[in-house]
């Protein structure tokens, strides 16, 4: 999900110092834990109807189980509260009963109020409610105290498939931080940890790093590994691109788009000017890829695209396009990966679990690439599901590769502590030339 940015971050306003952001983590490593793995591996769930993957954990005592979108567009984890007016007492992701928690610690002075879309203020598109404090259980970690929203679900966000989310952005995008209403804003001492954060403070991992293998479009299973590397989900090297700073912090996952090509055959079309810098977010919450008109427009090129209800389609014969869209992200010797456009199609497509729809007798099937007039791009699971993407909270930085579709087997390498992955990697050191974003499209 793309949250709602405010005026302030979009204009790198002053109030997002560029001062180093500390935590007071004085929590000491348990020793027993010392000598055991030092990652968190943990199997996520295409939910492909409903174009979400899912990671499932326990919150509260005694635990109540949730099964919650994964999130990197976005920095609040909320809980869909058991009254939701959208969707309880059935909201298919589990709600949280904090009466039956003993556990439960309601934060006072500030309440969760998070939008999402790359839209006005909407209240529709809202999830607001308390802050409270209880104990999580991820895989084979215990932490307590950990920080969550227990938000009320509207029934439009429960129509789009929102019902909770396992944020994995950047701190920075807390809505007690950003939200103009927040008493909290811009306070970066009010700062929540994230689950990453917790992870790496309780010696879990070394390094606050994740990394997220969604897998192939037909694959129900992914992986998302905190604190570790499965080396055999990728082909070739890891490289690595810097993630771009608002104001000398981390924001979001944004990178550099600087070349996007179409491959057929031996023939390599490339779509994008030679000066092409368009910056995006890696959001594996958003099911598609949002990028310039343009772009798109040329993306579509041949594929008798057509709009219905807002939303582009192409006939459902291209799920046999043997086309490859390469998009390189960091400059020329930044990451390459290859999506298929056979790929590109999703056999359901917004909303949730509709369906190919048929036009003038002839079967159309969504095309995860959009069109949005910016400023903010995204490159969505039609995108991250072609990559195998290391993301390095601790060094600001993304590190990808072409993924293995279909692989069963595991060899996972620790992260270490440091800068370096404990695998080899291509670094690269592109920095946007600029503060604003060029479409450079042919
Ligand atoms: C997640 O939980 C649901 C509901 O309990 C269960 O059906 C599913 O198998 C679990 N998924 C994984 C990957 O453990
Ligand atoms: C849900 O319950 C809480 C606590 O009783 C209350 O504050 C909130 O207004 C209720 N929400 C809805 C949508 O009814
Ligand atoms: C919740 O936990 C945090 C530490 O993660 C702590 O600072 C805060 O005071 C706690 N809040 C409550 C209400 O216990
Ligand atoms: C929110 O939903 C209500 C009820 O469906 C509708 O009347 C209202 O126009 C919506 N508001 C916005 C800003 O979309
Ligand atoms: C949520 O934030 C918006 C934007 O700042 C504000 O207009 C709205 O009143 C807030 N809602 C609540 C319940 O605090
Ligand atoms: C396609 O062309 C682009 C731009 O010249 C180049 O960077 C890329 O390596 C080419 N891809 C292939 C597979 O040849
Ligand atoms: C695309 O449009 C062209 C020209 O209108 C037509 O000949 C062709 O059959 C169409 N292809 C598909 C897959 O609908
Ligand atoms: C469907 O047919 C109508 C009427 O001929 C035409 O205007 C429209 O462009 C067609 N739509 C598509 C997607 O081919």
């Amino acid at each position: 999900m793309s949250r709602l940015l405010y005026c302030w971050q979009l204009c790198f306003f002053a109030l997002c110092s560029a001062e180093p952001l500390k935590l007071g983590f004085v929590k000491q490593l348990d020793s027993s834990r010392r000598l055991q793995q030092r990652y968190v591996n943990l199997p996520i769930t295409n939910e492909v109807t409903l174009q979400r993957y899912v990671v499932n954990f326990t919150a509260g005592t005694p635990p109540q189980p949730f099964s919650l979108t994964i999130d990197t567009g976005s920095s609040d984890t909320w809980l869909p509260a058991s009254n939701s007016s959208g969707c309880a007492p059935n909201c298919p992701g589990g709600t949280f009963d904090p009466a039956k928690s003993s556990t439960y610690k309601q934060e006072p002075g500030v309440e969760l109020n998070v939008s999402y879309g790359v839209t006005p203020y909407n209240p529709n598109t809202t999830v607001t409610g308390p802050y409270f404090n209880d104990t999580i259980r991820l895989g084979s970690a215990v932490i307590e105290n950990f920080h969550f929203g227990l938000g009320n679900v509207p029934s439009t966000l429960y129509e789009q498939g929102t019902f909770g989310i396992f944020a994995l952005g950047s701190r920075l995008g807390q809505s007690s931080y950003s939200n103009p209403s927040s008493p909290y804003r811009g306070q970066v001492d009010k700062l929540f940890s994230m689950v990453y954060d917790e992870l790496q403070a309780h010696g879990y991992t070394k390094r606050k790093a994740f990394s997220l293998y969604l897998n192939s479009l037909s694959s129900r299973t992914g992986t998302l590994i905190f604190g570790g590397i499965d080396t055999a989900k990728y082909q070739n090297e890891l490289v690595s691109v810097p993630v771009q700073l608002q104001q000398g912090s981390f924001f979001s996952w944004n990178i550099v788009l600087t070349s996007v090509s179409r491959l057929q055959g031996t023939k390599n079309t490339t779509l994008t000017a030679p000066d092409t810098n368009i910056a995006v977010d890696l959001d594996c919450g958003a099911p598609s890829m949002y990028l310039p008109t343009d772009l798109v427009t040329s993306i579509q090129a041949d594929l008798n695209a057509t709009m219905h209800e807002g939303t582009p389609y192409v006939p459902c014969v291209h799920q046999h396009n043997s086309d490859i869209l390469e998009l390189t992200l960091g400059g020329p010797d930044g990451a390459r990966i290859q999506v298929p456009y056979s790929s590109l199609l999703d056999p359901y497509g917004a909303p949730a679990a509709r369906g190919p729809v048929t036009i003038n007798g002839t079967d159309y099937c969504y095309f995860g690439v959009i069109a949005t007039p910016g400023p903010i791009y995204l490159l969505g699971d039609t995108f991250q599901r072609a990559a195998y993407i290391v993301y390095d909270v601790d060094n600001q930085r993304v590190a990808m590769a072409q993924a293995k579709e279909n692989v069963k087997e595991e060899k996972i390498v620790e992260i270490p502590t440091g800068t370096g992955l404990g695998v080899p990697v291509v670094t690269n050191t592109y920095v946007f030339p600029t503060a604003t974003t060029t479409a450079g499209v042919k």
